[in-house]
């Protein structure tokens, strides 16, 4: 059984397919997704998602999205979670300088990020990180706001050095198609370095394709990929490493598997 941790069946591209996404992805032993939101239209849809077995849900606003979320419709969402028991964690939340090097742009996402920390943990749920080209901005919020029922660094792109300052504070880390990639040495580093109890696998489903279907639109049923190749990367078998991220994926969001 496998865990994918980071799917948007929410997205444009693949909600309107999403049943026969879901059943594909069961078909390959995918049996448990998390679909995070990244704006008020991707988080009310997950609402709608939630409704299918094995599927949980996490809404919030991505750093990239914050111009163009309804504010107000995203605190009604959040009052919502307390009643859903399928809304398990707050995300994607974060930082994203890519594209940005507006410092008020960059204190916009920083206090959005801090907020949604703080209403995690006034619910009781972990946080679903986004972070580019922002890793030690986001190292110094978290240990700042503690979140206090951990998290995840969703698709990790960050050294291998910093690996354990994250999951001292709670957090895990999250691998996806990047591992894949002929020349990705740091996720490839990573995947070596990290111990075991501490990661977790994703698609982040349509993006970020593994191997050898880069380019194409990715869904979850593509995550056995993942897996494969950190277990090469480890010298493991594939089944190890499928046990142990969905194990840890059940922790960190207090889910389980219903036959
Ligand atoms: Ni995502």
């Amino acid at each position: 059984m496998i865990f994918d941790t980071h799917c948007h069946l929410n997205s444009d591209e693949l909600y309107e397919n999403h049943k026969e996404i879901i059943k594909s992805a069961n078909e390959k032993g995918v049996n448990l997704i998390l679909v995070p939101g990244y704006d008020d239209i991707s988080s009310m849809r997950v609402f709608n998602l939630v409704k299918e077995k094995n599927i949980y849900g996490a809404i919030g606003i991505q750093p990239e999205e914050i111009k163009h979320t309804n504010i107000d419709k995203m605190l009604e969402l959040f009052s919502l979670c307390k009643d859903n028991k399928k809304i398990v964690a707050i995300g994607e939340i974060g930082l994203d300088y890519y594209w940005e090097k507006d410092e008020g742009t960059k204190n916009k996402q920083k206090e959005i990020f801090i907020k949604q920390i703080e209403i995690a943990n006034e619910l009781g749920l972990p946080i679903i990180v986004h972070s580019r080209d922002a890793l030690k901005d986001t190292l110094d919020i978290l240990k700042e706001h503690r979140p206090l029922k951990g998290g995840v660094m969703h698709c990790y792109s960050g050294p291998k050095e910093m690996i354990y300052d994250f999951i001292s504070l709670g957090m895990y880390i999250s691998l996806g198609g990047p591992v894949t990639f002929k020349n990705a040495k740091t996720p490839k580093e990573v995947a070596k370095e990290i111990d075991l109890n501490y990661l977790l696998v994703e698609t982040d489903s349509p993006y970020l394709a593994p191997h050898p279907l880069r380019g194409t639109q990715n869904v979850p049923g593509n995550v056995p990929l993942v897996v494969k190749e950190i277990a090469r990367i480890k010298e493991k078998d594939t089944s190890e490493i499928a046990t142990a991220t969905f194990n840890n994926g059940c922790r960190l969001f207090g889910v389980k598997y219903e036959d």
